[in-house]
C-alpha cells in the first residue's frame, strides 16, 4: 500500500516538474519568436513606406524593395487603407483571401492580437499593416499543453497497466486459496471416510478409538473453517505463551510428516509471551514447515530456537535443506512463485499476510546456504 501511495506521488511530482520546466522553456522561445516577427512586420512596413516614395524608375531599388516585401513568407499580415477597406494582404490561406466574411473575422482577430503599423504614404493619408502570430509560433504556444497531455496519458496507461499487473497477481492468491482449501479440507475429509468404513466392522473396543479419532479430525476441520473464516477480518490477537504453541504446534505436525524429519525446539525463556491469533498463527509455522519437508525431500531436521529482545520475540526455523539460490531470495515471498512441480507458490506469500498485516510483525530470511539450509524468521511483538 505505502509503495503504491510513494509510486503516485512520484508520478504525479514527475508531471509537474516536466510541465513546468517545458512551459519555462517554451514561454521563453515564445518570447523571442514574437520579438523577431514584430521586428520582421515592421522591416516589412519600412518596405511598404520606401516603395510608395521611390522614384519608379529607378529598378534596382524596386526590386530591393520587392524582395524585402516578399521577404516576409510567414507571418500572416493584411494592408488596410484609412477608410477600412483591404488593400492587400501575405501569408494567409488562398481560401480565405477569395472568402470576404472570412477575411473579416482575421482582420478582427489580428486587431486583438497586435498593434497595428502605420504607414504614411502621403501627408496625412495613411495605410495600415495588421499581422498576427505565425503558425509555428501558434503552435509553440500550444506545445506544452500537448506535452502535458501526452505526459499524462503516458502516466494513466502506466497506471493502468500496474494496477492491471497488481489485480492479476490477486487473481492467482485467489485461485491459490481456493486449492489451498480443497487441500486442507481433503485431508481430514478423507480420513473421516476411512474410520466409516472402518466403523462397519468394528467391535466396541475399537469403536471407542475410531470415535476419538473422528473427533480429532473435525477438530481439525473446525480449526480450517475458524483460519478462513478469520481471513479479511480483524483478528482478536491475545498474549500467548509461545513456547507452548509451538510444542503444540510441532506436535500436529510430527505425527504428519515422515518420521525421519527431526524436531527440536530451544529457548532462552520457556514463560516468554508474544501477541499473537493461534489458529493464524500455526498456520505460518505449517506452511513453514511444509517447506522445510518438501526442501530436504522428507529427511533432515528443523530447529527452531525461540528468543526475544527488546520487546520483540523472533522465531527461527532452520531446516537443513537444499537452500534458496541467491537470484530467488527476493521472489520467494511473492505470490504464485515457487520452484516445484506441483507447487502454488502460496505458502509464503501466505505467511507473510498473516505475519505482517494480521501480526504487524515481520518475515525474513535470515540466512539461506545451498546445500546446507534454511532459516526463516518471524518477529513479533510481545
Ligand atoms: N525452507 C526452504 N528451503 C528451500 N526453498 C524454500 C524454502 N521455503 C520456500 N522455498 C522456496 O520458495 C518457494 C515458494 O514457497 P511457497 O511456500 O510460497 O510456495 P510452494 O511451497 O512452492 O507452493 P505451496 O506452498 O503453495 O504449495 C518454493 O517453491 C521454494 O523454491
Ligand atoms: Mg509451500
Amino acid at each position: 500500500m505505502k509503495d503504491k501511495k510513494h509510486w503516485k506521488v512520484l508520478l504525479f511530482l514527475g508531471a509537474l516538474t516536466i510541465g513546468f520546466w517545458s512551459m519555462l522553456y517554451t514561454s521563453k522561445l515564445v518570447g523571442i519568436m514574437q520579438r523577431e516577427e514584430a521586428k520582421k512586420v515592421r522591416n516589412y512596413a519600412d518596405a511598404l513606406k520606401l516603395s510608395y516614395t521611390i522614384d519608379e524608375n529607378n529598378s534596382e531599388a524596386l526590386n530591393f524593395i520587392t524582395d524585402l516585401i516578399k521577404n516576409n513568407e510567414t507571418i500572416p499580415v493584411i494592408l488596410v487603407s484609412d477608410d477600412g477597406s483591404i488593400i492587400d494582404a501575405a501569408n494567409i490561406d488562398s481560401a480565405d483571401l477569395k472568402n470576404p466574411s472570412q477575411m473579416k473575422s482575421i482582420l478582427m482577430e489580428m486587431k486583438q492580437d497586435n498593434m497595428p503599423l502605420e504607414i504614411e504614404f502621403a501627408p496625412g493619408r495613411k495605410q495600415y499593416i495588421y499581422y498576427k502570430n505565425s503558425t509555428v509560433l501558434t503552435l509553440l504556444k500550444y506545445y506544452p499543453f500537448v506535452q502535458l497531455i501526452i505526459i499524462g496519458l503516458f502516466i494513466l496507461i502506466s497506471y493502468l497497466a500496474f494496477s492491471a499487473s497488481r489485480k492479476s497477481e490477486q487473481n492467482r492468491v485467489w485461485v491459490g486459496l481456493a486449492k489451498e482449501t480443497a487441500h486442507q479440507l481433503g485431508t481430514p475429509i478423507s480420513s473421516m471416510m476411512a474410520w466409516m468404513d472402518y466403523l462397519k466392522e468394528a467391535d466396541e473396543a475399537q469403536k471407542v478409538d475410531a470415535i476419538e479419532e473422528i473427533s480429532k479430525d473435525l477438530q481439525r476441520l473446525e480449526l480450517i473453517t475458524d483460519r478462513f473464516s478469520k481471513i479479511g477480518s480483524a483478528p482478536i490477537l491475545k498474549d500467548e505463551n509461545i513456547y507452548e504453541v509451538m510444542k503444540k504446534s510441532i506436535e500436529y505436525l510430527e505425527r504428519r510428516v515422515s518420521k525421519q524429519v527431526h524436531f527440536s525446539i530451544v529457548t532462552t525463556n520457556e514463560l516468554m509471551t508474544a501477541k499473537l491469533n493461534i489458529s493464524l498463527f500455526d498456520w505460518v509455522i505449517e506452511n513453514l514447515c511444509k517447506n522445510a519437508v518438501d526442501a530436504m525431500d522428507g529427511k533432515g531436521s528443523i530447529f527452531i530456537t525461540l528468543s526475544e529482545e527488546h520487546h520483540k520475540v523472533y522465531i527461527d526455523i532452520r531446516d537443513t535443506g537444499k537452500g534458496i539460490a541467491k537470484a530467488n531470495l527476493k521472489s520467494v515471498f511473492t505470490p504464485g512463485f515457487t520452484t516445484k512441480r506441483r507447487g502454488w507458490g502460496l505458502g509464503l506469500s501466505l505467511a507473510k499476510r498473516i505475519i505482517e498485516n494480521y501480526h504487524e510483525g515481520q518475515i525474513s530470511i535470515k540466512e539461506s546456504e545451498i546445500g546446507k539450509g534454511t532459516t526463516f524468521r518471524i518477529e513479533l511483538k510481545n
